[in-house]
């Protein structure tokens, strides 16, 4: 099949192929960004790890460069706008421009409106919310110039119905969501899409507070899938979002949650 109508992108075993793109990953030190930066570098993108911590970051371009990968790691705070715009130069300098910007980072704190304090819930918007505003913000007019470009988001299912005791986690990702949408809807006509995956229990560092007696029950009631998501599987689907094999895909939210959302347990 071909004819003008059909990209050319979209055939055979290149569709999940990142040749020649410049991804930027935020929270790439650990967890669903450091498994997509990987994947990211296998399917053949130059990677930007951002994140607070050095030694995490580093260790994550090391392991890429070791496998025959470009990789560059910068130290980033997410919701310091300053930050986000130096990070977002750093990509461009140092690999000539942007093309996917995976916006994962974030915390998860827990607490009732009544539990948390102000500060605590400035923090968790600021991480998880404000962060996606900035990273669009200064990513986008580099898309723009470019001709187009792909923002990926993590929420999670907490962003699409509420978890007792995770308030302000809740809103902030609720806000991921929409936001994503709007983006998508801005900014289509320079061919940027942008998505969110929305993640049930992933088995990252996150969760390590979670210990497996109090975990296991939870998702035996809430997970009609059996086992344990990791974060390779949700590497795949940001892999997938991120690549031409999606490219007629925008605004969307993708789930994957071993079947969570599907009913009322
Ligand atoms: N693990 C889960 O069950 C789950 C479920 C739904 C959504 N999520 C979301 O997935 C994303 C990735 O989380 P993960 O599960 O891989 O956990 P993780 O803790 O391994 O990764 C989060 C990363 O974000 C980084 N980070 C936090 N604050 C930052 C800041 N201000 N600036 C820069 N980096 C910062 C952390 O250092 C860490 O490396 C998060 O947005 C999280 O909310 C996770």
């Amino acid at each position: 099949m071909s004819g003008p109508g059909l990209r050319s992108s979209v055939s055979g075993s290149k569709t999940m192929q990142l040749i020649n793109k410049v991804a930027l990953v935020t929270g790439a030190g650990s967890g669903i960004g450091r498994a997509s930066a990987l994947a990211f570098a296998q399917a053949g993108a130059a990677v930007v790890l951002a994140g607070r911590t050095w030694e995490k970051i580093h260790a994550v371009a090391a392991e890429i460069e070791a496998a025959g990968g470009q990789a560059h790691p910068v130290q980033a705070h997410v919701a310091d706008g300053s930050s986000v715009r130096a990070l977002v130069e750093a990509t461009v300098q140092r690999f000539g421009g942007l093309d996917i910007l995976f916006q994962n980072a974030g915390i998860s704190p827990v607490g009732t409106v009544t539990e948390i304090s102000e500060e605590e819930w400035d923090e968790c918007i600021a991480i998880d919310l404000r962060s996606v505003f900035l990273g669009a913000k200064y990513a986008i007019p580099h898309m723009q110039r470019r001709g187009g470009g792909v923002i990926l988001n993590t929420a999670g299912t907490f962003g699409l119905r509420a978890c007792r005791g995770k308030a302000a986690y809740a809103a902030a990702k609720a806000g991921v969501v929409n936001l994503t949408r709007a983006i998508a809807l801005d900014y289509a006509r320079d061919n940027i899409r942008c998505n969110v995956v929305c993640p049930g229990y992933v088995d990252t560092p996150l969760n390590d507070g979670f210990a497996p007696a109090e975990r296991d029950p939870f998702l035996q009631q809430y997970q009609p899938l059996p086992g344990l998501i990791q974060a390779e599987e949700v590497a795949q689907l940001a892999l997938y979002l991120a690549s031409d094999a999606a490219n007629m895909i925008t605004g969307q939210t993708f789930v994957i949650d071993g079947g969570q959302q599907a009913g009322i347990f």
